[in-house]
């Protein structure tokens, strides 16, 4: 496997040549199912909400880019209650013509190298059942949070006894709700109980 190691370098989204838009919106696809062109990264970024600064990580070769990362930047609840900027990666992806030649790790490595001072952590959204879990765990990620349960829907409905049953839950449920939620952010690093009073938009 290591002797199949490309070696390319990275760039993050200001290094990139224009005729690379093309191929990095390509990723973007890849990772959300749509993207957006030059003015809306711009928008984003001016707007400072939510993007790193430098937007993302790609690896240009030649006329192709071969990866990207897109670093998200935003504050998080840590246990001890302060509230610090972390960077999050998102919409990691690698061209499936070049698959498993080390480049989503290389792009990686080149965030972490990059993080700047007052970032102390990143994260990322990534499940054990994923197939690219390793990645992650070899590079230093570490899982926070597992749900406690799981379920799966029975092919045939089956009478037994003491049996969980799902109904769909209304208004009248919302006591119960509220007990559940508070009860799982309980102790979760950078997990907060959301009053129900802002549950509007739900
Ligand atoms: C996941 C993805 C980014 C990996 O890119 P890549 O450049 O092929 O990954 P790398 O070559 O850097 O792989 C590094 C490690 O990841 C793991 N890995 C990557 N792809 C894997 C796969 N298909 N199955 C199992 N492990 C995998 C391995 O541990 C691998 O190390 P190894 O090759 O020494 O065994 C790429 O397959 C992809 O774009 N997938 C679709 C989008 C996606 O799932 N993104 C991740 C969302 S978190």
């Amino acid at each position: 496997m290591l002797a199949n190691r490309m070696s390319f370098r990275v760039v993050d989204y200001d290094e990139l040549d224009a005729d690379h838009g093309t191929q990095a919106s390509c990723h973007e696809i890849m990772a959300y199912g749509s993207s957006g062109d030059d003015s809306r990264v711009r928008t984003m970024r001016l707007r400072a909400t939510g993007v790193a600064p430098y937007y993302g990580m790609y690896a240009p070769d030649g006329q192709d880019v071969l990866g990207q990362v897109l670093v998200h930047r935003f504050n998080f609840v840590f246990p001890d209650g302060t509230s610090r900027p972390v960077s999050a990666l998102a919409g990691i992806t690698a061209r499936p013509d070049r698959a498993r030649r080390g480049v989503a790790r290389g792009i990686i490595r080149a965030f972490l190298e990059r993080e700047e001072d007052g970032i102390d952590h990143s994260l990322l959204w990534i499940n054990r059942s994923w197939q690219a879990h390793d990645l992650y765990t070899s590079l230093g990620f570490r899982d926070m949070f597992s749900p406690p349960l799981a379920y799966r829907r029975v092919p045939q409905r089956r009478q037994v006894a003491g049996a969980v049953s799902f109904a769909r839950c209304g208004m009248k449920d919302i006591r119960s709700i509220v007990k559940m939620h508070a009860r799982t952010c309980e102790g979760r690093t950078g997990i907060v109980f959301l009053p129900p009073e802002s549950w509007g938009h739900l």
